[in-house]
């Protein structure tokens, strides 16, 4: 796989690039990318980049940005309606472009859903302007005088931007699409193509066609001049079946331009030393205040108040991804190691329903909360004693990089950026000091229970525990050095304009 960074001098305070997302947290956040989008731009402003935010206006984001100005009108058209372009902040100062358009994103609901967790049946034109206005402010006929070098553009939602600049006339930016997750696509029937506004001729296997349909992702991942993806093991695996998801030879096709670049984390936000949503702050040195956490998540969950039984614990979108399914078949005996288990989450219909008898069957030993509740998942990084990521595949998972930090060791299958960011603990590993978690590859329920025994044994062994804990908490899952790899590849991609 090429490696950026190895060969030029990037001077930081050259680059120009447009970061264009559907999250920005705490603006919008369902997930990952909610995080990286706040904190990478966030990185690159440190080195000195000209770097700027391309978010929709959804109704929950405009509440939140009382004072944002007005700064471009953008045309309405045959396909898209007419839309404003605010400028405001994100809370790190990252200046922010907020594109205002009541009809397609003013309501309540998700970014991606409505409140019955049903897509919004109008996406490709609500993803299809996000594109379009971000391949616009790279584009000669953009209404601010700002012009980025680079539009970035991070999965399916603003995966139109290459080939809308590709039609764009003049000077243009170059393009970096990002894969945060290959599961998630944007494949819409062929009618719409005209109804984004794109030419007839677009939609070929060059463009934006795939099987006969319109792709979003794909079209991106066609058209941009490089593409990243969220950790090294996932760029490998998504050259090839079953993690490709169909596009694996479109991505091995294009090897040479696509990197694996780890995510890195917000060490100000998730640090358990100065962290306002625990119960007691503890570093490395104070590990011994974990305990209070420990003892307030179960006074809040309702789990009983004992100190002598591992409590394991999970934050996630409940979805297939992320392997659930294998807990909730172990459950009955994970519980009976014994073991207490706190999930927090939603998704699924089914999981949450299994989750919710789970908790009722157990009372005091199992808690489930259903619901997106940031500050208390900070509670359950610091409260619990280990962290279970079972995923079937993990383009790169932060959860796993926070509990780390938070010394909460890691329980999680050996897939995408959770194999290259957790050491399994053995005998090799605790010698050498690596070992900060507990890895299976198997995919299956049997693996993770076998897993999940080893690490409830490991607890027991104090001093052992420990040595997972401190290991994981030295661990520098900062942003600056997968950062340098994107100004790297931006300033690459500027240099060849
Ligand atoms: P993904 O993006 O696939 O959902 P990640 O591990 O990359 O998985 O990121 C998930 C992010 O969303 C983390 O910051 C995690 O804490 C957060 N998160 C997920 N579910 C919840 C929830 N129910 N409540 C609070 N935070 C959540
Ligand atoms: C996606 C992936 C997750 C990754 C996140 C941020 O949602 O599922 O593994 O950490 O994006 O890149």
């Amino acid at each position: 796989m090429p490696h950026p960074s190895s060969d030029i001098a990037v001077d930081h305070g050259k680059l120009r690039i447009l970061f264009a997302t559907s999250e920005c947290a705490p603006l919008a956040k369902t997930g990952g990318l909610g995080d990286v989008s706040a904190a990478l731009p966030a990185a690159l402003k440190q080195f000195g980049a000209d770097v700027r935010i391309l978010l929709p206006g959804y109704r929950s984001v405009l509440a939140q940005l009382p004072d944002c100005r007005e700064i471009a009108h953008v045309p309405g058209s045959p396909v898209f309606p007419p839309a404003r372009l605010l400028q405001g902040e994100t809370p790190s100062g990252v200046p922010l472009y907020v594109l205002v358009c009541p009809p397609l994103y003013d309501r309540g609901g998700g970014p991606y859903q409505d409140e019955s967790g049903s897509d919004w049946p109008d996406n490709a034109q609500r993803f299809g302007l996000l594109s379009q206005v971000a391949a616009l402010l790279g584009s000669a006929g953009s209404p601010l005088e700002w012009r980025p070098g680079v539009v970035h553009c991070n999965d399916w939602q603003t995966g139109l931007a290459p080939i809308y600049l590709r039609y764009a006339e003049g000077a243009r930016a170059a393009t970096l699409q990002t894969i945060h997750n290959l599961a998630f696509q944007g494949i819409f029937e062929p009618e719409l193509v005209a109804a984004l506004g794109l030419p007839p001729e677009s939609f070929t296997p060059e463009g934006v066609e795939y099987y006969g349909k319109l792709s979003f992702l794909k079209s991106g991942l066609q058209c941009a001049d490089a593409i990243t993806t969220v950790s090294p093991h996932y760029a490998l695996e998504i050259q090839s079946e079953p993690l490709g998801f169909g596009l694996q030879g479109l991505l091995s096709a294009r090897r040479d331009s696509l990197y694996g670049i780890l995510n890195g984390i917000d060490t100000s936000l998730w640090n358990p030393a100065s962290d306002p949503s625990i119960a007691c702050r503890y570093d490395a040195g104070t590990l011994d205040a974990k305990d209070a956490n420990k003892r307030e998540l179960q006074r809040r969950l309702g789990l009983a108040p004992s100190p002598s039984v591992p409590l394991l614990a999970v934050v996630s979108r409940l979805a297939s991804q992320k392997g659930l399914d294998w807990l909730l078949e172990i459950a009955p005996q994970v519980l009976a190691l014994p073991a207490q288990l706190a999930i927090l989450g939603s998704g699924e219909a089914q999981l949450e329903s299994g989750f919710r008898a789970l908790a009722l069957s157990h009372p005091g030993q199992a808690s489930v909360t259903v619901g997106f509740d940031e500050s208390l998942a900070h509670l359950i990084e610091a409260g619990a004693d280990a962290f279970l990521m079972p995923s079937r595949f993990e383009p790169c998972g932060m959860n796993q990089m926070y509990s780390q930090r938070y010394g909460t060791p890691p329980i999680a299958r050996a897939t995408g950026g959770l194999a290259d960011t957790v050491v399994d603990c053995n005998p090799a590993t605790l010698a050498d000091g690596s070992a900060s978690g507990f890895l299976f590859h198997e995919e299956s329920a049997q693996a993770l229970l076998a897993t999940v025994g080893r690490a409830a044994t490991t607890w027991r062994d104090k001093a052992k525990w420990r040595m997972l804990q401190r290991n994981g908490m030295a661990r520098d899952f900062g942003w600056e050095a997968s950062a340098l790899r994107y100004a790297a590849i931006y300033a690459r991609l500027a240099m060849k304009l």
